[in-house]
């Protein structure tokens, strides 16, 4: 089965089950600020998940572009991957276990539907932690269900809990679904089953239980309404359906792998060591092409997302060297991804331009720190070689890292072409050091980040709409939001134009909004068909894909906009306007960011 047929299946199952299908949203979460990524089909439906009606009702099915860079140091192995597609069914306040646990076990069992033996599912389900009583229903539900209970394993939260996806959020127990692959565990008979870790189990879907939600102080509410969220992993289970080994040996994969090797001129399946650093390329190339080719796409920086983005290229070109290239070679792997997904993710194929530009340039941008550091490294030679340790001290390699960006890896690699060694406990050392006075920075915006539900993001997000239709009133209607950041303090706001905002300008649409708070607006929410919404005017966001049904908020006679809230009920509440800052984002955009101060 391709995983075109599973995605088709899946959806149709659970609309034969009563959901209705959405359209996954773009990999870059808008206004939450906990987040870099959706990391899970989930993420995007959070406001729903803590309460909030969805305009297409309580049971709802998609699939859903993932990034996750938690488990970047596993990726190379044959299932864990930086860019996934994640299936998801939820219910909003509606089934809960029952259904969940029996809807996932007839899709992956019966001739019907994926017809996977139900002899090689394990299962596991929440042993019961911090007061949070153990799941005997889920297992009692598996049992019905004909899993016997050696494969039903109960564990803690380690391993049975999900959530939240950011710091902040809805979470649960769950109960996971293991497909035994029949590979040896090296402790044999003494396997601790699915949570081994010793590769012969792999986890292909996760029901969880909704029941709470995590606040900005670190308790757990119980909802109003428990919900079920789960997920399943599209290029995992087609490892499983077309009984391959790994995942880069599916259609997902193979034409990367190809590209991949014909870039480097080596043979996958040679060697353990060159095969790991293929698999990190095919891995890395496809989640950099992704987020370039994002609706919200960003390019490589040292921030935020296209930090991560810098990140995963650079670390290809690492691989790649360590496979002997020293020139740019991912546009080949790069142009596989884009045919892979052609007619799937549309939106990265149109970008193929932009992808390739930046991609290259980044690749020649690290290729000549490399260089930069090779050369600082042969000029510090002289002296490193009177050293009677043959040990390059920890600071000095940190140096390379810190000042040329030279990863520490390389350093080693280069000690050892001179018969040396690096002082790795010093520069680790030097490393946490910089750390922590780094993280005392992060911690800063990171508790920015906590409160994004807020009543003060959610009045920045009513004055975000105030001031997107300010803009246009001022600069014209191609004034058009590219992006939005909020946190508790300021908002952030990207839109289309091609100038610096005169001084003039500014100072009109802060007064333009001030007035509509004056006014004391109310703010009013419809649902209503997206064609209808169109065509009563609504502002859209440009490239973001709609549900057939969305949410209008509408203020006062002033703005009409999609989108999924949460908002004040009036404007009177929002206190003074002030735009602190306008400057360019990108070529063709500009940036605002703003306040609410008192009055
Ligand atoms: N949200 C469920 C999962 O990611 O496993």
């Amino acid at each position: 089965m391709t995983a075109s047929e599973l995605r088709k299946k899946y959806l149709e199952f659970f609309q034969s089950k009563g959901h209705a299908v959405i359209s996954g949203k773009s990999l870059i979460p808008e206004n939450d600020p906990t987040v870099l990524f959706n990391t899970a089909g989930m993420q995007p439906l959070v406001p729903y998940l803590l309460g909030a009606a969805h305009p297409l009702g309580t049971r709802l099915t998609d699939v859903q572009k993932c990034v996750r860079t938690g488990d970047i140091e596993s990726v190379g192995d044959p299932s864990h991957l930086t860019f996934f597609e994640m299936l998801g069914n939820w219910s909003l306040g509606d089934y809960f276990k029952n259904e969940a646990l029996s809807w996932s076990f007839e899709f992956l069992t019966s001739p019907r539907w994926l017809g996977i033996s139900p002899d090689k599912l394990w299962v596991t389900v929440f042993a019961g932690e911090d007061g949070i009583p153990r799941d005997e229903e889920s297992a009692d539900l598996w049992k019905s269900l004909g899993i016997p209970a050696h494969r039903i394993s109960y564990l803690g939260r380690k391993d049975n809990w999900w959530g939240p996806a950011g710091q902040t959020g809805p979470c649960g127990p769950d109960s996971e679904m293991f497909y035994d692959t029949g590979r040896p565990c090296p402790k044999g008979e003494a396997c601790e089953g699915p949570s081994c870790g010793c590769g012969r189990w792999l986890e292909i879907w996760n029901d969880v239980f909704m029941q709470y939600n995590k606040t900005a102080e670190g308790q757990y509410e119980l909802l109003s309404k428990p919900n079920v969220d789960t997920g399943m992993g599209v290029e995992r289970t087609s490892t499983i359906l077309q009984g391959k080994k790994s995942v880069y040996e599916t259609e997902l994969f193979t034409p990367i792998l190809a590209a991949v090797q014909k870039a480097t001129g080596v043979t996958y399946g040679n060697s353990d060591g060159d095969d790991t650093n293929i698999r990190i390329i095919c891995d890395h190339i496809k989640t950099a092409c992704f987020i370039l080719g994002d609706d919200l796409g960003v390019t490589p920086s040292n921030v935020g997302q296209g930090y991560v983005l810098r990140r995963l290229i650079r670390r290809a070109v690492r691989c790649g060297r360590k496979l002997g290239v020293l020139e740019p070679f991912l546009a080949g792997p790069a142009a596989a991804v884009l045919d892979i997904y052609r007619g799937v993710y549309d939106e990265v194929a149109s970008r193929s331009a932009l992808i390739f530009e930046e991609l290259t340039r980044e690749e020649e941008k690290f290729l000549k720190t490399l260089e930069h550091g090779e050369h600082e490294f042969e000029k510090m030679l002289p002296n490193l070689e009177r050293n009677p340790k043959k040990e390059i001290p920890g600071r000095l390699a940190f140096k390379l890292y810190d000042t040329y960006g030279f990863p520490i890896e390389i350093t080693e690699e280069l000690a050892a072409e001179h018969g040396m060694t690096v002082d790795r406990p010093g520069f680790d050392e030097a490393f946490v050091k910089h750390q922590e006075l780094s993280k005392a920075g992060a911690d800063k915006t990171f508790k920015g980040g906590l409160a994004d539900h807020s009543e003060m993001t959610t009045k920045l997000h009513t004055a975000t709409h105030l001031m997107h239709k300010a803009l246009q009133m001022v600069l014209g209607e191609h004034a058009r939001q590219k992006g939005s950041n909020i946190t508790p303090e300021r908002l952030r706001f990207d839109f289309s134009h091609g100038e610096k905002m005169t001084e003039e300008q500014l100072r009109r649409v802060e007064a333009i909004v001030n007035e509509q708070i004056q006014r004391a607006l109310p703010v009013s929410m419809t649902t209503m068909p997206i064609q209808e919404a169109k065509g009563l005017g609504a502002m859209a966001l440009f490239g973001e894909k709609y549900e057939d049904v969305v949410k209008v908020y509408r203020i006062g006679d002033f703005s009409l906009e999609v989108c999924g809230g949460p908002h004040v009920e009036n404007t009177g509440s929002l206190g003074h306007f002030r735009i602190l800052k306008e400057e360019a984002s990108s070529a063709g955009v500009r940036r605002i960011r703003a306040v609410l101060e008192d009055r």
